[in-house]
């Protein structure tokens, strides 16, 4: 059973074949960081119009490269929220249609499911699959969740909220420092590339303690502990430098790392040293409160390498999805769409793109 994921919730067009909720055969993602870089954050309108443009040849490509034609598809998933409401409806209704023309399921996927579901495809892949219950932490540039995830015999999964961030996203923080710095959008890969330069224990930066749900997340007081520092620090400089260097097309790492003073590196291997702590420290808390066999983290921040690093010292199996499964992608959203195919939950044509919608 060929499966055809789609999703369009944020800045990347993307489509992908799974065959039977295990086999990848297709994973095409196109992205639009050119378009949004020059403003430093994804622009509402433009990501609408250019996922206009690329989802017929997005889907035709993943069509291509899986081998299969558009008669061979057994089903479609799409992702139906959370997200931008022009980036989703342009997915939404696209799959309505292929759902018409093919007279084939339509179902509508949780975005923050599908990040989660990266890990279980990758797992299944490798012929092995993910402990359950598991604590999952979905971080990436619009959420920073951490459920109680779990599993029951007929392939039904439940997700629990634990925590939440109350304010800024951990992949936002991110991009919001490195457009500060000078270091172009998105911010996570630069910044996680340039941190080994720097000395992690130079800069002093704030540790968030959360009154009420102490599993909450908090990434703008950090933010703003950076941008302090930035406005008494002089990298007026070193920033000019860099806008010059992105004026001709995009810098590589060595070339942003020759612009970086030792201060400026100095901060920003604090600063994520401070993220991944902070994501850490709440994983062990709800790792302290109940018993999880295994922990998931997802979403674009996964990809972090200071992240995978101190994950590690878990004393679980800790899962992460590839680099290229862990920000947006559709082989995501087409394999959290499998289980629920499989059980026959299909969705109408009634299907809504719900910018806000909520996993739990
Ligand atoms: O999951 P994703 O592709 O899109 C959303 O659903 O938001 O995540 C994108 C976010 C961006 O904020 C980006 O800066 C961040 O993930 N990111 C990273 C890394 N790679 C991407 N953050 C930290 N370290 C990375 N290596
Ligand atoms: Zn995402």
């Amino acid at each position: 059973m060929y499966l055809l994921g789609i999703e369009s919730s944020c800045d990347e067009t993307a489509a992908a074949v799974v065959a039977d909720g295990e086999r990848l055969l297709s994973n095409v993602v196109s992205s639009q960081f050119d378009i949004h870089a020059a403003y430093g954050g994804v622009v509402p309108e433009l990501a609408s119009r250019e996922h206009l443009r690329a989802i017929v040849p997005v889907v035709r490509e993943a069509l291509s490269n899986a081998g299969i034609g558009y008669r061979d598809l057994g089903a479609v998933g799409v992702t139906c929220g959370p997200g931008l409401i022009g980036a989703l409806l342009v997915g939404v209704t696209y799959a309505k249609g292929l759902s018409a023309a093919l007279r084939i399921p339509l179902l509508g996927v949780n975005h923050i499911e599908g990040h989660i579901h990266s890990v279980v495809l990758e797992e299944r892949r490798a012929h092995r699959d993910v402990e359950f219950p598991a604590l999952a932490l979905v971080v990436s540039g619009g959420h920073s969740h951490m459920f109680a995830v779990d599993r029951t015999r007929a392939n039904k999964y439940s997700y629990r909220l634990l925590g939440r961030t109350r304010d800024d996203a951990a992949g936002e923080a991110y991009d919001k420092v490195a457009k500060l710095l000078g270091l172009g959008y998105p911010g996570g890969p630069v910044l996680d590339k340039l941190a080994p330069f720097g000395d992690p224990d130079a800069v002093r930066l704030p540790t968030s303690r959360m009154k009420g749900n102490h599993l909450d997340m908090s990434f703008s007081g950090l933010k703003t502990a950076v941008l302090r520092y930035v406005r008494d620090a002089d990298f007026q400089t070193e920033i000019e430098r860099r806008r010059v260097l992105f004026s001709r097309g995009r810098p590589t790492i060595d070339a942003l790392r020759e612009s970086a003073s030792d201060e400026c590196l100095a901060l920003i291997a604090s600063f994520q040293r401070t993220v991944v702590r902070q994501l850490l420290r709440r994983a062990e808390d709800a790792a302290d409160e109940e018993h999880f066999a295994s922990v998931i983290v997802a979403g674009g921040v996964a990809a972090n390498s200071g992240l995978r690093r101190e994950f590690s010292s878990l004393p679980v199996p800790v899962y992460f999805p590839t680099i290229a499964l862990s920000t947006d992608n559709a082989a995501m959203i087409a394999a959290a769409a499998y289980p629920r195919f499989l059980r026959g939950e299909f969705d109408g044509f009634d299907l809504a793109a719900q910018p806000s919608l909520q996993l739990a």
